[in-house]
């Protein structure tokens, strides 16, 4: 059973508890995406195999690709023959980049996470928006679940522009210290318009079912100065109206 938590974009939380359980009750392997919630969280439960995209946070400053699979050595010498095969294989630079990049690892989260708390309650008392999804958030539908689960809420901040995908529009391109790309998990603050949110991946139906509105936005919150980051997207939201 494959699943990830929190979701992307949407942050919505997944009861780890009860699917790992329900997997091994079928005889599944419990397999969790943990990329969002980072190498420090989730590893006292029963998940069999941890995925991270060390793209994101392990490496920090989004400038390497890579992967890694965490679980028990005897479940990894099983899979890392079919790895290799498929040429899931880091180049030694690479594997370097990321090396170093893990130093900084909590700092880095924990300090992002921080900032990312200070743009969703920012967003959740501006009239342009509808919705904020951040599971630090009270109002987030699980944030009891959230705080049981987790230790930081992570630097993934969406949230719904009243005015939609133009709105949105105007928002991404009103913010002067966000990059425009869809990666995560980096120094820099990222931004995501609606406009680059899965529309060719997904259908109508499946958007809805992962909570994306037509002004859906997602912010990934770097290490730039905080009050910085609250004055561009003060800014932004102002430019994006109402
Ligand atoms: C939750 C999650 N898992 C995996 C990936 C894939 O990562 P990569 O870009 O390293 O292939 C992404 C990329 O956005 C992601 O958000």
């Amino acid at each position: 059973m494959i699943f990830e938590s929190p979701t992307n974009p949407i942050t919505k939380i997944a009861d780890v508890e009860a699917i790992t359980a329900a997997a091994h009750r079928h005889g599944a392997l419990a397999v969790m995406d943990n990329t969002f919630g980072g190498l420090h969280q989730h590893g006292e439960f029963a998940v069999d195999i941890f995925l991270h995209s060390l793209t994101k946070f392990a490496s920090g400053a989004g400038d390497v690709m890579g992967g890694a699979l965490i679980a028990d050595a005897g479940l990894v010498r099983e899979l890392r023959g079919e790895f290799t095969l498929f040429g899931g294989t880091l180049d030694p630079h690479a594997a370097w980049l990321i090396q170093r990049g893990l130093k900084t690892y909590f700092l880095r989260y924990r300090e992002q996470s921080a900032t990312a708390m200070q743009i969703a309650e920012l967003l959740s008392a501006h009239p342009a928006v509808a919705r904020v999804h951040y599971p630090g958030l009270a109002t987030h539908p699980r944030h009891a679940l959230a705080a049981r689960q987790m230790r930081d809420f992570g630097s993934i901040v969406s949230f719904d522009l009243a005015g939609g995908a133009e709105a949105g529009r105007r928002f991404a391109e009103a913010l002067e210290l966000f990059a425009l790309t869809a990666s995560l998990g980096s120094t820099e603050s990222l931004v995501m318009a609606p406009q680059m949110m899965g529309s060719r991946e997904l259908t109508p139906e499946q958007r809805r079912t992962a909570g994306i509105t037509d002004g859906t936005v997602r912010l990934s919150i770097g290490l730039e100065d905080p009050d910085d980051l609250l004055e561009d997207v003060t800014y932004a939201l102002d430019a994006a109206g109402g």
